[in-house]
């Protein structure tokens, strides 16, 4: 796989949302929103039907989401949506989702790249099916001139995976000479990380009430604020997302430091 070559951090950094002139709300928004889709398992059963139509519906909800972006500030949304851990589930729950995957990006990518949307994926392809895998490069390739809505959808991946196989391309670069063991910081390590293109997340939302961040974006959430709802996630609206990015302008990012 070819790499982008890395932004200036800088740009990526620059708070105004590029949807027309920033209100103060918008600018006060977060920019980069991650979000852990869970509950797709207990909407279903909550309606008596087996677990994959939940995932169904909550694949119906992408779109919408992803469409209310804008409006809100929001230049990048990361979502989860297959974890290095799912592949404990039943064959059939994989199967299903693995299918579902194929069939999301070939029915969307029209749409997507139609509305200006940058698609990336994140996580590890090796154990994906070609078929799949050809279909993520095609969505990437379609979109790779967009410049709307960042969309980075996480599949098989896994935060400490995502560490461990940066940490052996750094290696290698030291064993090739091509970086000193003294130049390797903070700064160094996140240009090895899948996300080496993206901002750290500002806000991370997990639905369906479970308080825990599940291997999600382990390094770039270190300064993240979390949100997490009770709403299973074919239930997320826009409207609740609007809700909570306002919810995080009001909140005081220090990243340490003493409030001013
Ligand atoms: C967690 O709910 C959800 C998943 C493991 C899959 C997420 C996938 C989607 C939302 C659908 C497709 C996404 C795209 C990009 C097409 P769960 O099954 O763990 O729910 P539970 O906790 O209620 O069992």
């Amino acid at each position: 796989m070819s790499r982008e070559p890395a932004p200036d951090r800088a740009l990526v950094a620059d708070p105004t949302p590029e949807t027309g002139a920033p209100t103060s709300a918008l600018a006060r928004g977060p920019r980069h929103v991650a979000i852990i889709m869970d509950g797709n398992g207990r909407w279903a059963q909550a309606r008596g039907r087996p677990r994959l139509f939940g995932h169904h519906a909550g694949a119906r909800r992408v779109g919408e989401i992803v469409q209310a972006c804008p409006a809100l500030g929001v230049k990048y949304l990361t979502i989860f949506a297959f974890s290095t851990e799912n592949w404990k589930r039943t064959q059939a729950e994989v199967a299903g989702l693995m299918s579902l995957f194929r069939r999301y990006i070939a029915k969307e990518m029209q749409v997507l790249a139609a509305k200006n949307v940058r698609v990336r994926f994140i996580g590890d392809r090796v154990r994906l099916d070609a078929k799949l895998i050809l279909l993520m490069d095609q969505l990437e390739h379609e979109t790779e001139g967009n410049d709307g809505t960042h969309l980075t959808i996480a599949l098989n991946y896994g935060g400490r995976d995502e560490v461990a196989r940066a940490t052996k391309r750094l290696a290698q670069d030291v064993a090739d000479g091509m970086l000193l063991p003294a130049d390797v910081d903070e700064e160094t390590l996140p240009k090895y990380l899948d996300t080496y293109v993206l901002p750290d997340p500002d806000l991370v939302i997990r639905t369906s009430g479970e308080a825990r961040i599940s291997n999600f974006l382990l390094w770039q959430s270190a300064y993240a604020e979390y949100e997490f709802i009770d709403t299973l996630w074919p239930d997320f609206t826009a409207e609740e997302l609007s809700r909570l990015c306002q919810s995080y302008g009001a909140r005081d990012r220090r990243f340490g430091a003493v409030p001013s």
